[in-house]
């Protein structure tokens, strides 16, 4: 294979100019591997061949072990200042640079080299005053002048050289209310972390979704810092397990005017439909992908932006327009780069397991595709269930020919089901749908609709709001508020909906059981519902009857537990120093993979139970979890390794009355770093930091 990827990103000229100033200083590599807290220094067997100083953005290139070929396929890629970073396999029989690639290289003013492998004509390269790194020296060259051949080769991939991976750390905005499997996946990929906190619904013990304001708020704080050009990634839930949907395009094309190349993952788990219903399909990441392509091509778009960028110039150190303002694109600089994943199994018609993941990424030829596949084939199986893509394929033919009357059905149906429970006299004592107006605050919500149904005003108009609002709710989530029952939603789900009546769901939260229609949904499912509701609101009101004062006086006290007092949800604390990306880091983002393999060392992690940990927290000092802890419901992590435990979120957690804590042992309580594993990173990272020492605190 012969590939050469021609535009990479360059860092910013500004940033390569404050390393080549560093080269006038003394030992300048040792306080740069210093500084990077040694990560990512190349191995002392890379060593100067001809010696001389340089720094440049690199171009890389991969070789092949076994059929190593000459590289001049670099210099159709390189500008001046540049540096060539070859990843010869390690090779040292074989070299892969000689005088001509040294000269060529000196026209070109390319700043040095880097190879890790072999070379030769090393005098001509003294000669020439070409500063070159390598790992060995050898008269014999490759094959190329003999073959005529010069493949395999890549240019402008990601390469290890020197046993270190020459790529930048990137930088993923994530949605902390996202599913499990995305926190793995950043531990898997080394990203660094900044968590964005969707706003609490704590009378509803859920959250609802992030709001760009916030959004907008840490890309500017990571731009101030001159971390823009490593934040890679945007990952949001679209719409969430509650029905949150957020306005896609909205998001994408306000990032893109702080981030013109910035990536998007919608996690469209729960909403393949989408796609196949006009008012859905907007707020789908596809959709929207779709429409700001077009947008960006169309003079009026461009007329726009050229007002805008008179109005509010560059984004602005702090300014707090920029917050508040909908921000404009530049069309010529913002590229679509959208990826969207589908369990099609929980929405479509699929065998479980079945799911999609759909990309409109304008630069997935040129910078994605072969890590994508590589990724892929890394993380599937290589026995693939042809059932499965069987019932894909059925699904998504199902959808093309009728998806618009099935998605409108369902949402016919959800509609049905909300306007029965709040005009039947029995089920609203007991029972009600929660609305608009109840999961999205007032200040995302321009159109002032509350409810698409009220038994007053009856049905308001679902497009209206779609169209203006920051956030809407999915009409066919249906989320049942049961606290005036007294149960909680956990065990309303077990020993009322599944022992009594075999109705099975999966979401609940302390006050709320969560029901969905589909497009598999019939009249009669609906009506079967209506009827097993009724029949529990008939025992209810049977029990409520026959209790004794005593009986009622507890009930009461439950009913207020599940309707008042509700614990606060807590927000993200902070990632502690030594997860922190950088000593003296003012923006948030962390290393939770370091924190995740650092749990796997026994001697570096101790449990502190609950009470004890109340008393380290009130005495100012900072301990940090070694663990993913997740409770079910909610569902999502309150805890990540390398997170600061706050009294927030012990008091959450004291509040829970959830059956499963994943992380979280009762008899032993949280598994959290040791004051030794601590006072190593604050020596290294911060040596202002005074080690804490978690010992059994005296008694109160
Ligand atoms: C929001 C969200 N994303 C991703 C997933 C994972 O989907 P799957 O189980 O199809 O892999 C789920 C599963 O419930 C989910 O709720």
């Amino acid at each position: 294979m012969r590939r050469t990827i021609l535009s990479f990103e360059r860092p910013e000229a500004a940033l390569v100019e404050g390393f080549r100033g560093l080269l006038e200083r003394y030992s300048p590599s040792c306080f740069v591997s210093d500084v990077m807290e040694r990560r990512r220094t190349l191995r002392s067997d890379i060593r100067p061949v001809v010696g001389g100083r340089f720094a440049g953005p690199a171009v890389t290139v991969k070789l092949y072990p076994g059929d190593l070929v000459d590289c001049l396929d670099a210099l159709k890629v390189t500008e001046a200042g540049d540096v060539i970073v070859v990843d010869a396999a390690g090779e040292t029989e074989t070299s892969i640079w000689g005088g001509l690639m040294a000269g060529l290289c000196m026209q070109r003013g390319v700043a040095g080299a880097v190879v890790d492998g072999a070379i030769r004509d090393i005098d001509e390269i003294r000669d020439l005053g070409f500063p070159i790194f390598s790992r060995a020296v050898v008269p014999r060259s490759t094959h190329s002048p003999y073959s005529g051949r010069l493949e395999p080769i890549e240019v402008n991939v990601t390469i290890t050289c020197g046993g270190t991976i020459v790529a930048p750390g990137d930088i993923v905005l994530l949605d902390r209310n996202c599913h499990t499997s995305h926190h793995y996946g950043m531990v898997l990929s080394g990203a660094h972390v900044v968590y964005l906190d969707a706003y609490p619904l704590n009378e509803y013990s859920m959250y609802g979704a992030v709001p760009i304001r916030s959004i907008k708020e840490r890309l500017l704080e990571l731009k101030r810092a001159g971390k823009l050009d490593r934040v890679k990634l945007v990952l949001l839930t679209n719409c969430t397990f509650d029905g949150i949907v957020y306005d896609v395009e909205r998001v994408m094309e306000e990032c893109l005017a702080i981030k013109p190349d910035l990536i998007f993952l919608w996690d469209e788990a729960w909403f393949a439909f989408a796609g196949f219903h006009p008012t859905y399909r907007r707020r789908t990441g596809m959709g929207a992908a779709a429409r700001l392509r077009d947008r960006f091509r169309d003079p009026e778009f461009r007329q726009r932006y050229v007002q805008f960028k008179k109005q509010f110039g560059d984004p602005d150190d702090g300014d707090p327009r920029w917050l508040d303002t909908r921000l404009v694109p530049d069309p010529d600089r913002a590229r679509i780069r959208v990826y969207v994943t589908h369990s099609t199994h929980k929405t479509l018609t699929a065998l479980r397991q079945g799911s999609m993941i759909h990309v409109y990424d304008q630069d997935f030829k040129q910078k994605v595709e072969e890590a994508f596949h590589e990724a892929y084939m890394t993380h599937t199986s290589t026995s693939p269930n042809y059932q499965i893509l069987a019932s894909l394929d059925i699904g998504r033919r199902q959808v093309e020919l009728e998806g618009y009357e099935l998605v409108q059905k369902q949402v016919d149906h959800a509609m049905a089901l909300r306007e029965r429970i709040a005009t039947h006299a029995l089920l609203k004592k007991y029972f009600r749908f929660l609305a608009t107006g109840d999961l999205i605050p007032r200040e995302y919500r321009p159109s002032g609709i509350e409810t698409y149904f009220d038994s007053e005003q009856r049905w308001a108009r679902m497009e209206e709001c779609w169209h203006t609002d920051e956030f809407v709710v999915d009409p066919t989530r249906l989320t049942l508020h049961i606290g005036a029952t007294g149960i909680d939603g956990d065990t309303f789900k077990h020993d009322y909906l599944m022992l009594k009546y075999g109705i099975q769901i999966n979401k609940t939260s302390r006050n709320t059981v969560l029901f969905m229609t589909n497009i598999g949904t019939t009249r009669s499912s609906v009506a079967y519902l209506i009827e097993i509701l009724v029949k529990i609101a008939q025992a209810l009101d049977e029990r409520n009857e026959d209790m004794s004062p005593p009986e009622r006086k507890l009930h009461q006290l439950k009913v207020e537990s599940l309707t008042e007092r509700l614990p606060a949800l807590p927000d993200f604390s902070h990632f502690h120093r030594f997860f922190r990306c950088g000593s003296g880091s003012m923006t948030p983002e962390g290393d939770m993979r370091k924190g995740y393999f650092m749990a796997y060392n026994e001697d570096l992690c101790q449990y502190v139970t609950l009470r004890d940990l109340h008393k380290h927290i009130a005495s100012g000092r900072e301990v940090v979890s070694a663990m993913f802890v997740i409770p079910y419901p909610p569902g999502f992590p309150i805890l990540v390794p390398g997170q600061a435990i706050s009294k927030e979120i012990l008091a959450f957690i004291e509040a829970l009355d959830t059956r499963e804590i994943h992380g979280y042992r009762p008899e032993l309580g949280f598994r959290v770093f040791t004051d030794e594993a601590l006072v190593e990173s604050a020596n290294v990272v911060a040596s202002d930091a005074a080690p804490v020492r978690i010992t059994e605190p005296k008694a109160a």
